[in-house]
């Protein structure tokens, strides 16, 4: 289970300022509960983790078997929410370096589909020049340029080096039920294929095979993963008391934050593992609060490694921004300074100290300083990078997200901004259907 404590926001907000917002917790649990609030067609990320079939799960389970048994490498093409929960997990919970090793206990995971880099692509299909390797195309609409660009050139590859039968094997679709050129590829071509449900939508569906399948064939605990969200799913239930409930109280926070002038929040990690944990926040907040001209901009660092650049800025910068710590409690494995005779280094205190205790107050010191300088700060406390407590950690912000954006009057689970940019690109690139966007715009360059 995870923590949250906000009492380093105090000099900045008041608590009885924080507690006022318990009405408004309140009615925001209920719009969900109800589905009476805006975007309620996409509300079945709510009761998801509780709602997980055993049956579903052994479906994936035994899809990711196939394709450990048979690839050396998986690609997992896809874009925002379908790409980042899948690479926040995996990440979070692999070893930093054994995947580069040669005797691989899972398939190596890579990414493509989330940008269109061309000496990306191009190093990527060099690199599996010589590879077994399978794909897991995921894409809701089908039709994300990003995604199918990178899934045309894969499938080839995949299908020159593989044959068609064994490519068969090793493609998986997770994408619509019925719509989108990735659906009638998968139905044409008799891939396997998983479902993304119509009510879940992409940057609440970690919980999904979006998220469940490439963390499976990572060789990661789905079944435990899923237990932890639904068990923070009953810790932030509607039943519970505005007081116990760690997304109430979060979304409470960062909205009386917001009202007081700190439009930035900053997410924390001291863990290099959490970069994409963050990622994964980032676009949950970003794309479900930035709209109407409002909402906190979500931004996220890595410290210490951060400390040498942006702790700058946040010590003595605008004081526009507050920080939330993702602090792990403890670590997975145990490594102690050694000493050493001559301390040329003069680091002889350290000996005999866990790196962990060097981290640990490195985070005390810097929050301290950040509060002194103006820094109001939470802090989120899992026990470890474990499947149980990240599987926590992203249903207590996804319930967060919903009560917060609920708070700040905004629909949290559209998108509307994020189509400005595409209808562009295709009038630029002649798309067919395009042709008076592409006159338009040819005028203004
Ligand atoms: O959260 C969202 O809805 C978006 O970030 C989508 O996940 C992203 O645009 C990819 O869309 P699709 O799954 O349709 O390819």
């Amino acid at each position: 289970m995870i923590s949250l404590n906000i009492e380093k926001t105090f000099g900045f907000i008041s608590k009885e300022n924080v507690f006022a917002y318990e009405a408004q917790v309140k009615a925001a649990q209920e719009a969900l509960e109800k589905g009476t609030g805006k975007g309620n067609d996409f509300l079945g990320w709510l009761h998801l983790p509780s709602s997980i079939t055993k049956e579903h799960l052994a479906d994936l389970k035994a899809t990711a078997q196939t394709l450990r048994d048979n690839c050396e490498v998986v690609v997992v093409a896809g874009i925002g929410g379908s790409y980042l929960g899948a690479r926040a997990v995996i990440e979070a919970l692999s070893n930093s370096f054994t995947w580069l090793q040669d005797k691989k206990t899972a398939p190596v995971i890579l990414y493509a589909g989330h940008n269109i880099g061309e000496d990306y692509l191009y190093e990527l299909t060099e690199y599996l020049k010589d590879k077994k390797f399978g794909v897991i195309n995921i894409s809701k609409s089908g039709t994300t340029t990003e995604t199918a660009l990178a899934f045309r050139l894969l499938k080839k590859q995949c299908e020159d080096q593989r044959g068609k039968d064994t490519a068969k094997r090793v493609i998986v679709a997770i994408t619509d039920a019925k719509k989108g050129a990735a659906r009638v590829t998968a139905d044409n071509e008799g891939y396997k294929s998983f479902i993304i449900p119509d009510n879940v939508g992409g940057r609440f569906s970690v919980l999904t095979p979006v998220g469940l399948l490439p963390i499976a064939v990572a060789g990661f605990d789905i079944e435990k993963l899923v237990a932890g969200a639904a068990s923070m799913e009953k810790a932030c239930g509607q039943d519970i008391p505005f007081a116990e409930n760690p997304a109430a109280i979060y979304a409470a926070t960062r909205n009386e934050l917001y009202k007081n002038g700190k439009k930035i929040e900053i997410l924390v990690n001291f863990n290099p593992k959490l970069h994409y944990v963050s990622e994964w926040w980032k676009q949950l907040y970003g794309e479900s609060e930035g709209k109407e001209n409002k909402g906190i901009f979500p931004a996220a660092v890595d410290f210490s490694t951060d400390l040498h650049s942006m702790g700058q800025w946040i010590q003595e910068g605008e004081r526009s921004i507050y920080e939330t710590v993702i602090s792990v409690e403890k670590t997975q494995h145990s490594l102690q300074v050694p000493s050493d005779g001559a301390n040329l280094d003069g680091l002889n205190f350290l000996a005999g100290k866990h790196v962990d205790e060097v981290n640990k107050m490195a985070e005390l010191g810097t929050q301290l300083a950040h509060v002194d300088g103006g820094v109001p700060n939470m802090r989120i406390v899992i026990p470890a990078l474990n499947e149980e407590s990240i599987g926590s950690l992203l249903y207590f912000f996804e319930k967060a997200c919903g009560i917060s954006g609920y708070i700040l009057g905004v629909n949290p689970f559209n998108q509307p901004g994020v189509e400005a940019y595409k209808k562009n690109m295709f009038a630029l690139l002649n798309k067919p259907g395009y042709e008076a966007e592409s006159k338009a715009i040819q005028a203004r360059l």
